[in-house]
């Protein structure tokens, strides 16, 4: 029988982190205060990251996940030793912006927070893991929220530019793939989160997110040029949180209102990937009184430099109703919430499991951009109990991620152009949303709970050997 599907060779196998998940040593080697450090777990964490609540210094009595991390910081020669034995080909991390500028407006970058990653890039290369870099995961020195207001200040372009160019221009024969923004519609949801807003009392906050929304936009184009300039052979990338809406039933409604669901995110890649905004995007800001402040140029820069790939994360799909008593029957997810879909069970936080999902997924935007695509991110967060030997049995992640590797095959061989795959949090990290560490996505367990104690002992799961596996046959067992 002829092999119909199979994943391409030099696909790209491996793993996603993000700095202020996994590092910790939040304040070390001259690192600044960024946004994530202000996110505490408890009540007051979701206020804070809707940009409700200032927070600009840790507060006495909270405590700091991302502080300590699980200190991939002082550990990551031992953590990656470990990817390598899985089999990596690549990992996905992201440079903390104010490692390199602490203050985020420095006239000069910090040398050791350069020297950091410069190690951290050998260490890879000594097992031949491609470095896939996020620039910006969700952290913006702290000083520039308060100096300038974050991303509502057009200084803040410049000053991501700076920061973009310094370093491609330090890694530029260490790191190839780069990604701009991660999870860019996160903006709409999480303001703080994502652009390090905090509304003002009275500010008209619609008008607030997309006139930042029109800065990292510019931003991320321009790092797009410059990594063109600057890095031979750079793919530099967007992100997006994907997972397509589907309409709760087939009244037209719910199929508009779907639609305009997933335009909402489309709205960032359409720009990012073909270079303008879409029509939709100009009748929504014309009816709702928004105004981007374009400068001259803008239009070009956007023109000019899209995206090489679009890389997503996928964990959920969504689903939407306008009957407003189906409307209640709501479930959580990535980033934002939806109706609970009644064909579909949930995670134990609640996100909807769908492995089609992610097939739909791939198919809707390539058939909508054109552009190779690269996963880089999906999993499933889940509580692991060691077993009476310590060891974690974890079939339910394996059989999420097997299920979803299945139907990503499908996907290429519906025609789908995917560089590569990376699990988010191949080893166990602190959760973005809930600051949890008892949220584990990891083929690594790490000896840490939800207060901090523990001793940051790494162990392998089940899975660990599964995704061994995985990588080893290019997929073919799952
Ligand atoms: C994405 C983020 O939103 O989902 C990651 O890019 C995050 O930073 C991941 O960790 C999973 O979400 P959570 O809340 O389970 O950690």
């Amino acid at each position: 029988m002829i092999k119909t599907t199979s994943f391409p060779e030099g696909f790209l196998w491996g793993g996603a982190i993000a700095a202020n998940q996994a590092e910790g040593a939040f304040l070390e080697d001259g690192k600044g205060l960024t946004t994530v450090d202000l996110l505490p777990t408890g009540e007051k964490r979701f206020s804070i990251m809707k940009g409700k609540l200032p927070s600009f210094s840790p507060l006495e009595g909270e405590y700091y996940p991302t502080h300590e991390a699980i200190d991939f910081y002082h550990r990551y020669k031992e953590d990656i030793a470990l990817f390598a034995e899985m089999g990596f080909k690549t990992l996905r991390l992201s440079i903390s912006w104010a490692r390199i500028f602490p203050s985020g407006d420095d006239a000069e970058p910090n040398e050791a927070g350069l020297q950091f990653y410069d190690d951290l890039f050998d260490e890879l290369k000594r097992y031949n893991i491609e470095p896939l870099v996020t620039l910006a995961h969700f952290d913006v020195p702290v000083h520039l929220v308060k100096e300038y207001g974050s991303w509502k200040n057009r200084k803040l372009v410049s000053l991501f530019e700076k920061y973009a160019r310094t370093v491609f221009t330090r890694y530029k024969d260490k790191v190839k793939y780069w990604l701009t923004f991660n999870e860019i519609n996160m903006l709409l949801h999480l303001p703080y989160v994502g652009a390090g807003l905090v509304f003002e009392e009275g500010e008209n906050e619609q008008q607030v997110k997309y006139k930042a929304a029109h800065h990292q936009l510019v931003a991320s184009a321009l790092a797009v040029k410059a990594g063109h300039e600057i890095i031979p052979g750079a793919m530099i990338g967007c992100m997006l949180a994907a997972g397509m809406f589907y309409p709760y039933t087939s009244n037209p409604d719910d199929v508009w209102d779907a639609m305009n669901k997933d335009r909402d995110s489309f709205f960032f890649i359409d720009v990012q990937a073909r270079g303008e905004y879409p029509g939709f995007a100009k009748r929504f800001f014309q009816e709702n009184g928004i105004e981007l402040e374009m400068e001259d140029d803008d239009e070009e820069i956007l023109r000019e430099n899209t995206v090489d790939y679009i890389g997503f994360s996928y964990y959920s799909s969504r689903t939407t109703s306008t009957d407003s008593e189906i409307q209640q029957k709501q479930t959580s997810g990535n980033v934002f919430g939806s109706v609970k879909n009644p064909y579909l069970e949930t995670s134990e936080w609640g996100w909807t499991i769908d492995p089609k999902g992610l097939r739909i997924t791939a198919n809707q935007l390539w058939d909508r951009y054109q552009k190779p695509l690269f996963v880089v991110e999906n999993g499933l967060g889940a509580v692991d109990i060691p077993d009476e030997n310590g060891k974690i049995q974890d079939d339910y992640r394996i059989s999420y991620l097997s299920e979803h590797l299945k139907v990503l095959k499908e996907a290429i061989y519906d025609g789908v152009d995917i560089l590569g795959y990376t699990s988010w949090g191949p080893i166990d990290i602190v959760s973005a949303s809930t600051g949890e560490m008892k949220k584990r996505y990891g083929y690594i367990y790490v000896d840490r709970d939800n207060e901090g104690k523990g001793k940051l002992n790494r162990t392998k799961k089940k899975s660990f050997e599964w995704y061994k596996n995985v990588i080893k046959t290019n997929g073919e067992d799952l």
